[in-house]
């Protein structure tokens, strides 16, 4: 392992087991629905594409990207779309995939941007959350781990756009984090 790698938080076997379990929640509660599932590029690229192998009924797939973050590892506050949906969701049932929610920034405005576009239903699919005051006021349907206040890496989560291909979500050497 990396040195700038402190230590493994969620290993292979946890994430796999946790993500199947996931996907049959998903699978059941969308049985007679519409459902469509909106990557967020591009750290949720890994958990959407375990995820959806688990799922057991038809879907949809789209993606956006959006900034929130600069190439430091605390957020700017702003966000910004880079590329958006290609289909229409109006009338489907839609469910955000995220790797985090952090401040719940990000979430809070993508949930504002796509609830103008009339879906019949949106709701959020996170594998990771960490625990902080903004957050209360989102509705999460779906998280796989709640997570301390720790910048982490792997498993599709970047620093720097480095480590996204880990298997594991681990943390960064916490040095390395400077909130300025
Ligand atoms: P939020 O707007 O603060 O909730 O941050 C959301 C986005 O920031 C996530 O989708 C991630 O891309 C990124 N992010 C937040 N925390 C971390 C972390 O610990 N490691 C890597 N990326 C993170
Ligand atoms: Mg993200």
């Amino acid at each position: 392992m990396s040195k700038e790698i402190e230590k493994v938080l969620i290993d292979e076997e946890k994430i796999k087991k946790r993500v199947k379990e996931m996907g049959k929640s998903i699978s059941e509660d969308y049985k007679d629905k519409n459902l469509m599932l909106v990557g967020v590029l591009r750290g949720a690229v890994i958990f959407l594409a375990d995820l959806v192998r688990e799922i057991k009924i038809p879907i949809k797939i789209d993606f956006m990207a959006v900034s929130s973050y600069g190439s430091s590892t605390k957020t700017s506050g702003v966000v910004r779309i880079l590329k958006d949906l290609n289909e229409d969701i109006k009338g489907k049932d839609v469910l955000i995939v995220e790797d985090i929610v952090d401040t719940g920034l990000t979430l809070k405005y993508l949930l504002k941007n796509l609830k103008s576009r009339k879906p019949a239903s949106l709701d959020v699919c996170t594998l990771l959350k960490k625990k902080s005051e903004q957050q209360t006021s989102l509705n999460v349907k779906y998280c796989g781990f709640e997570v301390p206040d720790k910048f982490l890496v792997g498993y599709g989560l970047d620093w720097d756009e480095k480590y996204r291909n880990l298997p594991q979500v681990c943390a960064l050497k916490p040095e390395l984090h400077i909130e300025d």
